[in-house]
């Protein structure tokens, strides 16, 4: 067995947290997905099973952008980082289009270490910082919506 074929290879660290649960939950089942992908490949002859895989993720990793987004929108740093989820979700796209024209399993391999490389670098270089602001901000709303004496009774 190849480094490539090691099961559970890709997977969410305590490192990765962004201290927010809803999106966390969220980061593990991206991993989960990438994880399920790599399994996948082995199973290369039932293009159909790669497909419905890819399909998935896509669309699981679509939703999870729209969750980061209804929580850092309103920041001024969420412009790039959209950009970031943009520019990522195009070159996921061109790795699909490319497979779908001439499968092989090298490719998905190729895929598989993109997907998991960006995951990876993405949560620790922006996402943890933007929900690092996100929640700075929210303590000094919560601070200026309490009453003079802190109390809410
Ligand atoms: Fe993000």
């Amino acid at each position: 067995m190849s480094v490539h074929e090691a099961p559970g290879l890709y997977c969410w660290l305590p490192e990765y947290s962004v201290g927010h649960d809803v999106v966390d939950k969220q980061h593990q089942q991206i991993f989960t997905m990438i994880n399920e992908l790599h399994t996948a490949i082995p199973l290369h002859e039932e293009i159909t099973i790669i497909k419905k895989v890819l399909e998935e993720m896509a669309d699981y990793i679509e939703y999870h952008f729209d969750t980061e987004k209804s929580y850092l929108q309103e920041m001024p740093e969420f412009a790039g980082h959209e950009k970031l989820h943009w520019e990522f979700t195009q070159k996921t796209l061109q790795f699909a289009t490319e497979y779908y024209r001439h499968p092989r399993k090298e490719l998905l391999y190729d895929i598989v270490s993109f997907l998991a490389y960006w995951l990876k670098d993405h949560i620790k270089r922006i996402d943890i910082e933007q929900f690092r602001l996100y929640h700075q901000r929210q303590g000094a709303t919560n601070q200026d919506a309490s009453p003079p004496n802190g109390s809410m009774n």
